[in-house]
């Protein structure tokens, strides 16, 4: 790398190679109107790389080419909600019962006389796609987040900003200083199938449902895709506001909504009274067929916002809306045949092919069996005519057979008969006496599992290996490059940059990763092998108690089961696993290139007086400069237990910013309640006394 000064025309061209792609940015992810094709883009992108690349100190942390645009972010960052999202009772009686009975507790609580005239109510649709918050800060959009928890949700700005339906800046004067606009992202059947049909042309994952798609396309890392997957938008509700003159009513929010230049849906209206409630239901349960996406009821709420508050809220949920559902939706469809899907950790699942059939707006053309227990329990045989339904988000499954309509060629089907080795990779199939599933195995050498297994060893939580992808590893695995997670650790710049969408620079960036990941430590090595039931937790005491892979390997389920927690199930599953020579091959190779780790962590014992040591916390809320994974992984280290809900067999509550039931609850019990300088106080003391010196590796 030259060290002389960088010359400055050099330093001229950069500047004038970042203007024109900011530019260009902006057009492209903004104004949704791209100023020219991708492949210029793409030629001043690596124009700009090449010069960074030669002269690194020219690099700038708002150049394009360190943001989204083709180098993705690696996490979605956490957003704490000042004013939590929270979810609504639901009203199951789908009759008009649901209605009066909201009605009747919303009366009660208002103490109304029963001569009083009837409540106003805002009767809308409830849709079935993902609830964001969207913050403008003096008119402008600076920040969206996804539900989450309903405290905390995920920064998905930069997805938001390629909807094109939401303002990036309210329309009209006099925007406030704060406001936050909250409604329901989601995906039209339209967009939705044509999403689907380009998926299935690019071999690509098709999406079970719109609201799937819709989630999945929020959550990407990478804007281009979202961009490229048109998302829709209707606003419902308020967040946090500051400087808002706040209307008086529901009706009245929206009015303000639609002035601002956001989508609200039109399907909507002022009822008076239970009566209206219920034919407002009613009446959407006869258009719900005909609409372009998908709801899963009707929302009402107190349309008055002044009666809203005091009606409040109980146990998290607001006294002053309730959702009203419709009935799962179902249809009768003919099992074409039965066959199976193989999983990551081999699991044989039998599903239903369907004749299509539309349920809801969507087609459905199989549906889960979930294993063979099951359809003997359901009698459903090949050839029977079935009840299937489509129940929100869940996979499509098989309700019953018809049996009046069994046609005499039916069959029933035995998936160990049928299936006596794997479709995929042709290793045996066996059913364990204490299962119902049945499973391959064929472990890392299975073709279905290789894709998987591979993904799950570069997870972040497993090897954690940036940027090694599901499209690539598909891509990587479909051409043969990559066969077991060892060959990883084989590939070449030259090998990576052949892949679609790979250039020299991320192939190089890449194997960078890959390296990186040879250091390691134990507990992530084991739970990267996807050995079946090992997950985190056991993969840590695993290591902890036997320190090395030769001795987990050389335990028997006797000695596996003295280490805490496990028991004669996990213990089978790392009998079984190391008892394949193709996963004892893997694991060789695997060491063979080079990874490693230090010694691991010994043995805690919990000792109930001992500070950290054994004892159960809980984390709530945002800490201020922890994030919960790092805050995890200390406590643990030092011997303490991370639980995700509090009980009195919590020891301490560490709470941030924006916490929530989990804190009140605490409080309740009595538990001591800590802030992040005191956690990070006890877990100092623990370590002085603990580690008085450090631990070489
Ligand atoms: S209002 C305090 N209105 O339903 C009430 N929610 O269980 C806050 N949803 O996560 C929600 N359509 O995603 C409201 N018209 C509507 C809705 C709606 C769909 C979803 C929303 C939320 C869930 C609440």
């Amino acid at each position: 790398m030259p060290t002389a000064p960088i010359p400055a025309e050099v330093r001229a061209h950069a500047d004038e190679l970042r203007a024109q792609l900011a530019r260009h940015d902006h057009a492209y992810y903004v104004l949704n109107e791209p100023l020219v094709p991708d492949a210029e883009y793409d030629r001043l992108f690596r124009k700009l790389a090449a010069l960074e690349t030669h002269w690194p100190a020219l690099v700038t942390p708002d150049s394009p080419t360190q943001r989204v645009s083709g180098t993705p972010a690696p996490e979605l960052a956490a957003v704490a909600h000042s004013v939590p999202m929270l979810s609504i009772r639901t009203e199951t009686d789908d009759t008009a019962a649901g209605a009066l009975a909201f009605d009747a507790r919303v009366r009660n609580a208002l103490n109304l006389a029963a001569d009083a005239p009837p409540v106003q109510y805002h009767a809308e649709l409830k849709f079935d796609g993902l609830a964001v918050s969207l913050r403008y800060e003096h008119g402008r959009l600076v920040c969206a987040a996804t539900r989450g928890d309903g405290q905390t949700g995920e920064d998905v700005t930069h997805n938001v900003r390629t909807i094109g339906q939401i303002p990036l800046r309210l329309r009209g004067e006099g925007a406030p200083p704060l406001v936050e606009v909250r409604g329901e992202v989601y995906m039209r059947h339209d967009a939705f199938a044509a999403l689907n049909e380009r998926q299935e042309k690019t071999g690509g994952k098709l999406f079970a449902n719109p609201r799937n798609a819709a989630a999945g396309t929020l959550r990407q890392l990478d804007a281009r895709i979202a961009a490229q997957r048109p998302l829709a938008f209707f606003a419902y509700g308020l967040g946090a506001s500051q400087g808002f003159a706040v209307p008086d009513t529901q009706d009245g929010l929206l009015a303000q909504f639609a002035a601002w230049g956001f989508p609200v849906c039109s399907e909507r209206t002022v009822a008076a009274g239970a009566q209206a409630l219920a034919a407002f239901h009613e009446h959407v349960a006869a258009i719900r067929a005909d609409l372009p996406f998908d709801i899963d009821g009707v929302v009402y709420k107190v349309n008055r916002l002044d009666w809203q508050a005091r009606l409040g809220f109980v146990s998290r949920e607001p006294r002053w809306a309730v959702a009203h559902k419709y009935p799962p939706q179902e249809a009768v469809t003919e099992v074409l045949d039965i066959d199976v899907q193989v999983g990551r950790t081999g699991a044989l699942t039998p599903v239903a092919r369907l004749r299509p059939v539309a349920v809801g707006g969507v087609t459905i053309t199989n549906a889960t069996l979930h294993n063979q227990d099951e359809i003997e329990r359901k009698d459903i045989r090949v050839h029977d005519t079935v009840v299937v339904r489509r129940a929100g988000d869940v996979i499509p499954e098989v309700v019953r057979a018809l049996p009046e309509r069994r046609p005499a060629e039916a069959v029933k089907f035995d998936l160990l008969a049928r299936y006596p080795v794997c479709p995929v990779c042709g290793s045996r199939v066996v059913r364990n006496a204490d299962e119902a599933v049945a499973r391959c195995t064929g472990g890392l050498f299975c073709g279905a599992q290789r894709k998987q297994a591979i993904l799950h060893f570069a997870g972040r939580r497993a090897m954690d290996i940036e940027g090694l992808g599901e499209k690539l590893v598909e891509q990587l695995v479909d051409e043969n490059i990559v066969r077991s997670p060892a060959d990883l650790y084989r590939l070449s710049v030259a090998e990576l940059a052949r892949c679609e969408r790979m250039g020299e620079r991320s192939a190089s960036k890449l194997l960078e990763a890959i390296d990186g990941s040879r250091a390691t430590t134990m507990a992530r090595f084991l739970f990267a092998l996807g050995i079946r039931n090992v997950g985190e937790r056991t993969a840590k005491d695993l290591a902890s108690h036997l320190q090395t892979v030769e001795a987990l390997m050389g335990a028997d389920e006797d000695a596996l089961q003295r280490v805490p927690d496990v028991g004669p199930i996990v213990a089978q599953s790392i009998v079984d696993f190391f008892a394949e020579a193709h996963n004892r091959d893997v694991l060789a190779a695997l060491l063979d290139a080079g990874i490693h780790w230090p010694a691991p962590p010994a043995p805690v014992a919990a000792k109930a007086d001992h500070p950290v040591r054994g004892q159960t916390f809980v984390l709530t809320g945002t800490l201020p400069t922890l994030s919960r994974d790092a805050a995890r992984e200390r406590i643990e280290a030092a011997g303490g237990k991370v639980a995700g809900s509090v009980s009195r067999k919590t020891r301490y509550v560490v709470a941030g910013e924006a916490a929530g039931s989990k804190l009140e609850k605490a409080q309740a019990l009595g538990i001591e309640i800590l802030d992040e300088a005191a956690l990070l106080a006890l877990l100092a003391a623990h370590d002085e006394t603990e580690n008085p010196s450090s631990q070489g590796v």
